[in-house]
């Protein structure tokens, strides 16, 4: 009898993180790498959000609160919800989790049976499909296209769609893809929707402050108010505050879910970080100027890596509208080798070949359910990225 579980057998360890680890390493035995690997911010969480936790210490606030949430940042998670996205949830339909990578379990966890059908889009975030099979469901992945913009159409959900389909995840703005759906795209999957009232949206909008050129952000309850009572609206401070490592993320959805939730967190994590929360309050309840300011330096950054990546030949690099991904194809690059005689097969032997002979991390697109693509993540200073882009040049023009 093996000691682990047969539940774990199913699940492979996020490979986004192992690759980072694989370039720290690299970096520890004195290899000069540049890792484009990781998905956080590379900007300090801002002044008056750590001076809150800090005042939160010294006032005493070190002990357990609520399993989902103190009351104070649930009326501000309301609020915010109220005045950014035109949602009105109370108090008693709002989760606060260890970031939303535990909500969306916890989510998941509360409301998946062996058999339920979970439809994910592909490229899709590493986490969704390993978190569906630990909590004993199925996923059912629909590709999506370059041509589509990487964006699920409505005949594409519809053609998804069985009796078994508890949940649609929604990821907008796109880990890996940057992609964003706009309101009328919302909207073809919204009406979709409302033709099958026994499928759940869970929309994940952690990447909704991180959008470009005007770009209008909506979210699916938002566009379609007939879906809200069977919405999970996702979201949290640590892409928008550069908090990734305070672990706050939250949600707003029906009430019976939140609760089930709630059951979740106070027999597993007890409750989120007391002092997070309360940074965390701080976060969306003062200046928000930050965002603009990261978003201008992301615009940036955006700009010159896709204007480098389309220079070089057999790279094909879409313009995304949000997030700090960009997921360029490498379909001309296929069947080239490199100089010690690697066939790069596939995006895989792409990224471990750049990896080992130019030192610049990235993600294979396998890894997000779509090849051949890597995934770049600019978070990080523009001299570092131009370096990473000229090294990718370099590889990629040895290739034969
Ligand atoms: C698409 C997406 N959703 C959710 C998360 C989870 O974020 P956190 O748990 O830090 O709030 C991430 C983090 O990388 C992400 O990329």
């Amino acid at each position: 009898m093996s000691f682990l579980s047969a539940t774990l057998a199913r699940v492979k360890p996020s490979p986004t993180i192992a690759i980072s680890a694989r370039a720290r390493e690299m970096k520890a035995a004195g290899r000069d790498v540049i890792a484009l690997s990781a998905g956080e911010p590379d900007f300090d969480t801002p002044d008056h959000v750590k001076a809150a936790a800090k005042a939160a210490i010294d006032a005493g606030h070190t002990k357990y609160t609520d399993p989902d949430g103190m009351p104070a940042l649930k009326a501000a998670i309301c609020t915010k919800f109220r005045t950014e996205n035109g949602l009105d949830y109370n108090p008693s339909q709002i989760s606060v989790g260890n970031g939303g990578k535990q909500i969306l379990y916890d989510a998941l966890m509360a409301t998946l049976n062996p058999g339920d059908e979970v439809i994910i889009a592909a490229p899709y975030w590493v986490s969704y499909p390993d978190m569906v099979l630990l909590a004993g469901g199925t996923p059912v992945f629909v590709e999506t296209t370059a041509e589509s913009g990487f964006k699920l159409t409505g005949a594409q959900l519809e053609a998804a769609i069985t009796p078994r389909t508890k949940w649609l995840i929604l990821n907008s703005p796109s880990n890996p893809t940057g992609a964003a759906y706009a309101w009328d795209e919302v909207k073809e999957l919204t009406d979709v929707l409302l033709r099958h009232e026994h499928v759940h949206v869970m929309s994940d909008d952690i990447y909704e402050r991180l959008a470009y050129d005007d770009f209008r952000f909506c979210t699916p309850a938002e566009v379609e108010p007939g879906i809200f009572a069977r919405t999970l609206t996702v979201n949290g401070v640590s892409k928008s505050h550069a908090m990734t490592g305070w672990r706050i993320g939250y949600a707003g959805g029906p009430e019976d879910l939140i609760a089930a939730m709630r059951k979740i967190q106070s027999q597993s994590t007890s409750n989120p970080c007391s002092i997070s929360q309360w940074a965390a309050l701080a976060a969306l309840e003062g200046p928000q100027d930050h965002i603009e300011a990261h978003n201008a330096i992301f615009r940036r950054r955006r700009n010159m890596v896709v204007e480098r990546l389309n220079a070089i030949d057999g790279i094909d690099c879409p313009v995304p509208d949000g997030a700090f991904y960009v997921y360029p194809s490498i379909k001309g690059l296929i069947g080239r080798s490199t100089a010690d005689g690697t066939v790069i097969a596939d995006d895989e032997t792409f990224v471990t070949a750049l990896l080992n002979e130019a030192g610049v991390a990235l993600v294979f697109g396998a890894a997000f359910g779509l090849s051949p693509h890597f995934r770049i993540s600019y978070a990080a200073a523009d001299d570092v990225l131009a370096q990473a882009c000229e090294r990718i040049r370099r590889f990629c023009e040895s290739l034969r």
